[in-house]
């Protein structure tokens, strides 16, 4: 048996989305046009019903201050709360873990040389509970079990675009060999393009953004080798959070098929976008 992927969606998670969830601005003449975008990936997720999430996103110190920065971080507990980001934590439900199979990517993942921190405890920030908002709306409970992966790209120096493609592909082989038959989404979480401090805030590239989506589809290994200097020039400094994508983007087939896509300008200071791979 195996865990087997059934699809793989790389999504913005900005946190202005979470609050247009959480007080119902969907009918609101600037959120409308999003929401409409979003509800075909409600609609994947639905039909999908993965077990498990795997949700790949940058904690942005939430649960790590710049005390402790681990570069790939798992979460192994078997509960993750909201985290408090300065207004209260989201009233949103608490995610549950799935320590069983976390454990094993943890083993996995280092034997296969990949030094993860281990996280017993966490609180998810926006990185994580946004896209869950994105793509199941306002349920009462997660459908899902969830499994949180941080990356560092908050402090200098992020690990490579190929660096999280190598995890991604590495994550596949443990949940390729993983006993059990749980249904798994990985998300890849943070861009598109955005900037939000310094000379260049508020800097969207869409071209850029379009680009990207296009390439990590088609061309991964040649995603992979984009360095960091032409995400921060052409995406923005925190563009760079793209790389996540990456690590989904290797959970999958090399062959898997693009079965959706958008791209929404402006949801708060981001390009923000979504894309949903299905392995065959
Ligand atoms: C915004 C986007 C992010 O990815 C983030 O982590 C924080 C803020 C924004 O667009 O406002
Ligand atoms: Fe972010």
């Amino acid at each position: 048996m195996a865990a087997h992927v059934v699809g793989g969606i790389g999504t913005s998670h900005v946190p202005a989305v979470g609050a247009a969830i959480d007080h119902h601005k969907h009918d609101d003449p600037y959120w409308a046009p999003f929401f409409d975008k979003i509800q075909p990936a409600r609609e994947w997720m639905a039909e999908a019903q993965p077990d498990v999430c795997i949700v790949v996103f940058n904690d942005h110190a939430s649960a790590f201050s710049l005390d402790v920065i681990p570069t790939f971080a798992i979460g192994v507990g078997d509960c993750f709360e909201p985290a408090d980001e300065g207004y209260g934590p989201r009233d949103v439900p608490a995610a549950e873990g799935h320590p069983e199979l976390a454990w094993h990517l943890a083993e996995s993942l280092i034997l296969d040389e990949f030094d993860m921190t281990i996280v017993n405890q966490m609180p998810i920030d926006h990185g994580a509970t946004v896209p869950l908002s994105v793509v199941y709306g306002e349920p009462s409970a997660w459908p899902c079990k969830v499994i949180p992966l941080c990356v560092n790209v908050i402090q200098y120096p992020a690990p490579t675009g190929n660096r999280c493609y190598q995890l991604g592909k590495a994550l596949r082989r443990a949940l390729d060999a993983w006993p059990g038959d749980e249904r798994v989404v990985v998300l890849g979480t943070g861009g598109m393009s955005h900037q939000l401090q310094g000379e260049r805030a508020g800097l969207i590239n869409v071209d850029f953004d379009i680009a990207f989506m296009d390439q990590m589809v088609r061309d991964p290994e040649a995603q992979a080798l984009v360095g960091h200097t032409e995400y921060l020039r052409d995406a923005g400094s925190e563009g760079i959070e793209l790389v996540m994508w990456m690590v989904m983007r290797g959970a999958m087939d090399t062959k898997a098929r693009e079965v959706y896509r958008m791209n929404h300008v402006p949801t708060s200071n981001t390009s923000n976008g979504l894309i949903i791979l299905e392995n065959d």
